[in-house]
């Protein structure tokens, strides 16, 4: 060992936030200026709008929750209680870290709490589903379907019976990759009726993506439609599909069925034997299909998600505590209530998790028909979500940020043009909110009449973790509040310690929850790697908070290399592989950067191969080149070409003086390690 060459210097420690201010973000959330330190407390007379309270003060907010944390598997016992089950359970839990198993030896079908149990209660003509297509009609409405839980249940068992007959059996997993229409919730909900697992893929992703998921999850049928409408285009969903089936054959994959729901009616390529209509096929099958008894630790789906290597991860969903804490914190954060006319509309697209959890699965199980809008919030114009508002009397209304900003620059004419009264709660999610948006929201919006709950939580929590309930929390803009019942929630350094007030830190829950992840799809390493390795023992959620003097927590943002696009996760990984497999590119990094609208935007450092300039034609390739590797959300906002990146001595890219770079602040962070101060000043003075 005599000639060994010294050890190169540690690496810089991960980045954990300073934390003195709440919009301060590492991976560069949009910034605010706006200090907005009001409290703004529920009232007696939301409650009384709402048809009652859930949840109606602090004092039994903190009772609950000390209770739930206490004795949980009395707490979630008595909450289970409300579903129904085949068979009950012998232990509420067993937890041994990191896995954990609820309502032990139960079966139920998350299915049957959503459909079959309204109608035999004799509910079955009422609303499930309101759905809305994007486009006008020459006499300028829209179409509109009203679905009752009797319809519904009639088609999901039909499209069911039609799934068996392509041979999907138990622990099978469909692929889903549609447009917003009922038929996605319904082909979900068939899914679980016969247990098989999905994989919704969000129609937005191009081939590649499906190929991916495809295989890591080796499905072999898909479901899918002709095409999607979306701002008036046709986004071409079968042909996507068969493209991505064409390169799977290539990697000896076969998808042996294809079902098509003819939506926008584009012409589409066909396969006989292998394609197979929906309204031919499902249109066929008998309407009686009973439920699988599914054992409450039997996979319902996986969720792919971004992580900070290049590869998207499975994230395995299972029946029984998926079911029961979705519905739950559905009721109790929204105080959302079956019989009290109650309409909720969530904004987000069914392939993130926001749209499995509180469009279909969390919502149907409490009675309140849940909207779902096929298009874009601005066809044919930017007051269409405040239409359907007036339109379909929402009373909830749950939205990203990034919408709300993106509403904020179209005008505030474009609310005050409709009855906005219908609306009882407002909610928001997917990344942190900043006071200006929160305050226009609830103005705007809110017309100072409602609650806003900022509900923070993720595809590895499956339900909301941090948020306000809102007859009972008061807000302060920009702090998702308060952990939900049953959730330990804190803020630690890196030994687990936790921190003072107002000290910046690793977001931790502490304790099993009944929708946490039971793991990642074939890749048992990589789940104790990413969420139980770092602080022991504690679910790692990957963000960076502080708690304030109140104990409100304020979430700073990502602190491993996933940003969040318009609340859309991205591995930066993901979009520097995309970014190399061009031609001209040797090297790329991608780091975050504060965007007015989508909270963070892509910047992009790239250095090109010899024989390649630098150009606004070969910028604009990169961006369509990414694109088609990952979809148009993670086409890059900035790219600068750049020599060489900024790395440390043991050669690792010095991702924070990027982000500061990008961001346009100046350093005044330790660049000790930098192999070459050179290459920072030269990023800094070129401004492509
Ligand atoms: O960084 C946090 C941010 O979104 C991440 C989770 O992304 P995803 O799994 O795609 O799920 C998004 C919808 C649940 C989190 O790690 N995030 C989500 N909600 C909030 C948030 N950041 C701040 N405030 C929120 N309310």
């Amino acid at each position: 060992m005599a000639n060994a060459t010294p050890a190169p210097p540690p690496d810089p420690v991960p980045y954990i936030p300073p934390m003195s201010s709440p919009a301060a973000s590492p991976n560069g959330n949009v910034e605010s200026l706006l200090k907005e330190d009001r409290v703004f407390a529920p009232s007696a007379a939301h409650a009384a709008a709402l048809g009652g309270a859930f949840c109606a003060s602090m004092d039994e907010y903190r009772a609950r929750h000390a209770r739930s944390i206490a004795d949980p598997e009395g707490f979630w016992g008595e909450v289970a209680a409300d579903f129904e089950w085949f068979t009950p359970w012998t232990r509420v839990l067993e937890w041994s870290a990191p896995d954990a198993k609820w309502f032990v030896g139960a079966t139920t079908n998350i299915c049957h709490n959503a459909l079959d149990r309204h109608v035999l209660d004799g509910h079955g003509h009422e609303v499930g589903i309101i759905w809305e297509g994007e486009p006008k009609g020459a006499n300028g409405t829209p179409e509109v379907k009203h679905l009752s839980y009797g319809e519904l249940l009639d088609e999901v068992s039909r499209c069911a019976n039609a799934l068996k007959s392509l041979g999907v059996k138990k622990g099978d997993v469909v692929t889903l990759y549609m447009g917003m229409v009922p038929e996605l919730a319904i082909a979900m909900l068939a899914c679980a009726r016969i247990g098989a697992a999905h994989s919704v893929i969000f129609g937005g992703f191009p081939a590649p993506s499906i190929v991916d998921r495809v295989l890591d999850a080796s499905s072999r049928v898909i479901v899918t439609c002709d095409g999607a409408w979306r701002r008036g285009q046709v986004v071409p969903l079968k042909k996507n599909v068969d493209e991505a089936i064409a390169l799977l054959a290539a990697q000896n994959h076969t998808v042996e069925h294809c079902i098509v729901l003819h939506r926008t009616k584009n012409e589409i390529a066909w396969t006989a034997g292998r394609d197979h209509a929906w309204h031919e096929l499902v249109g066929a099958q008998s309407a009686e299909c009973a439920c699988e008894a599914m054992d409450s630790e039997d996979l319902l789906f996986l969720l792919y998600t971004s992580g900070s290597t290049g590869k998207p991860k499975g994230i395995r969903h299972t029946t029984g505590g998926y079911m029961v804490y979705t519905a739950y914190t559905a009721q109790q954060t929204f105080n959302l209530r079956a019989g009290a006319g109650h309409v909720y509309w969530c904004t987000a697209d069914i392939g993130w998790v926001t749209g499995h959890s509180y469009i279909v699965y969390g919502i149907m199980p409490n009675r309140v028909p849940t909207v779902m809008y096929e298009g874009a919030p601005n066809w044919p114009a930017d007051d269409r979500f405040w239409e359907m508002v007036a339109r379909h009397r929402v009373t909830h209304f749950y939205t990203a940020p990034t919408a709300i900003r993106a509403f904020m620059k179209w005008g505030d004419e474009h609310p005050a043009k409709h009855d906005l009264s219908s609306l009882k709660v407002l909610g928001t999610v997917g990344e942190p909110i900043n006071p200006e948006a929160w305050i226009w929201y609830h103005e705007k919006i809110g017309h100072a009449q409602c609650p806003i709950v900022d509900t923070f939580w993720q595809t590895e929590t499956g339900g909301h973790v941090i948020t306000p309930l809102a007859c009972a929390t008061p807000t302060v803009p920009g702090s998702c509040t308060l952990p939900f019942f049953g959730i330990d929630a804190a803020v630690v350094d890196e030994n687990g310690h936790e921190l003072p007030a107002n000290t910046g830190g690793l977001l931790v829950i502490r304790k099993p929850w009944p929708s946490m992840l039971r793991g990642i799809h074939g890749d048992r390493q990589r789940f104790i790697d990413t969420y139980w390795s770092r602080v022991a023992g504690m679910y790692l959620a990957g963000d960076g908070a502080r708690r304030d003097d109140r104990g409100y927590f304020w979430i700073m943002g990502r602190i491993d290399d996933v940003i969040n696009v318009s609340g859309h996760r991205l591995g930066t990984m993901e979009v520097e592989s995309a970014l190399v497999s061009h031609e001209a590119v040797v090297e790329a990094a991608v780091v975050g950067m504060p965007h007015d609208i989508k909270g963070t935007g892509i910047a992009a450092f790239v250095s090109l191969g010899p024989g390649h300039a630098p150009s606004e034609a070969l910028k604009a390739s990169l961006r369509e080149h990414v694109s088609g590797f990952l979809g148009p959300i993670a086409k890059p906002d900035m790219i600068r070409f750049t020599q060489a990146l900024p790395k440390t001595r043991s050669g690792k890219i010095m991702r924070r003086l990027l982000r500061d770079v990008a961001a346009g602040r100046d350093s005044k962070q330790d660049t000790t390690t930098l192999e070459d101060f050179n290459v920072l000043a030269a990023l800094r003075g070129n401004d492509e």
